[in-house]
């Protein structure tokens, strides 16, 4: 039998520039210490079957489906997973008698605004590659999982991809050439270390549908939707000043997340009741955003809390926290599976 290939994949947390990174803006990313796991072993028999947590069986397609993958497999599982391992074998010209069998297990919980799909496939696509004996820079597997997350919703920025694959705390910007970049922001830890995660429910709509829903408003009201993204591109080039300088959170933080928060609610992707619980958090002397895409109805998915200097915020009892290290490593290879 050949050998099993096992990596991981942290989720990711956007600190500032969410939305705003679509239309080329810059965002300020991080890296959040819960992790997906992919093994992934060939098989030779031509079919690709996915056997991981429930929360990645819920669909059915075939890789042959998915990408033109000519394995003729019809397996039940996660449609992302297949759509990232077909886009993984086509890449690789992989020959159609290639099988694969993958395990998939992850902390990271899915529509919290987490990463978790940009996380999948990552971690299948590095997985895939690596159970196929290729040797591929990271810079491949960015791009082959940032195609993966194009098909699933439309227009991804690649942020996500970016923080996932990379670890760490990241400032990424779209260069005049129209790609995307990001550097490690090494001093950032200092300013991240009150920050609170809080997972407020799972959106009823898909990353793609709030993408697309600024879109339109930006179509309708182009006055409103540029003023919040500039001024959730001034709060992120501050905060990267602040946190490049290694200023705490208190300092760096505080009045700009309150400054991307108003914008986002600006931008329609803040639930009502997630605004009053943000506004009672602002009141108490804290700050408060959405990171992600968000939500319109109920369901902010995740939250990022900065609490009053020496203080503890009070939030809604609905709201979970997620404990777990910002600016945690990347894309780990060889793992314990
Ligand atoms: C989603 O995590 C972040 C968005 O800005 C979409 C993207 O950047 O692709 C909403």
């Amino acid at each position: 039998m050949s050998p099993e290939a096992a990596v991981s994949v942290p989720g990711k947390a956007i600190l500032l520039g969410e939305h705003a990174a679509v239309y080329g803006y810059p965002a300020l990313v991080t890296a959040v210490d819960l992790r997906l796991t992919v093994t992934a072993r060939v098989t030779g028999d031509g079919r690709i079957t996915v056997d991981g947590s429930s929360e990645f069986r819920t669909g059915a397609m075939s890789a042959a489906e998915a990408m033109g993958f000519s394995g003729g497999a019809e397996a039940p599982g996660d449609r992302l997973a297949y759509l990232a391992c077909g886009t993984a074998l086509a890449h690789a010209d992989a020959p159609g008698g290639t099988g694969l069998a993958l395990r998939i297990a992850s902390d990271i919980p899915p529509g919290a605004g987490l990463g978790s799909s940009a996380a999948l496939s990552v971690g299948v696509v590095a997985a895939v590659f690596t159970a196929l004996g290729l040797r591929v820079a990271a810079g491949t597997i960015a791009e082959v999982a940032k195609r993966v997350e194009a098909r699933q919703h439309g227009r991804p920025s690649g942020v996500d991809v970016e923080a996932v694959l990379r670890g760490g705390t990241l400032w990424c910007r779209r260069t005049a050439e129209g790609t995307l970049a990001c550097a490690p922001l090494s001093t950032a830890q200092a300013g991240l270390t009150r920050l609170e995660l809080y997972h407020t429910g799972a959106p009823a709509e898909s990353t793609g549908d709030m993408v697309a829903s600024v879109g339109l408003l930006r179509e309708r009201e182009p006055r409103r939707v540029n003023a919040a993204l500039a001024s959730i591109e001034a709060a992120t080039l501050a905060a990267r000043d602040a946190l490049a300088a290694g200023l705490d959170a208190d300092r760096a933080l505080l009045p700009l997340m309150a400054r991307a928060e108003a914008a986002l609610e600006a931008l329609e992707v803040v639930p009502a009741d997630v605004a009053r619980a943000i506004r009672a958090i602002e009141a108490q002397g804290g700050a408060a955003k959405v990171s992600g895409a968000g939500g319109r109805a109920a369901g902010g998915g995740l939250v990022l809390v900065l609490p009053a200097p020496g203080g503890a915020a009070t939030v809604p009892s609905q709201w979970k926290r997620l404990h777990a290290r910002l600016g945690a490593p990347g894309l780990l290879e060889d793992v314990a599976a």
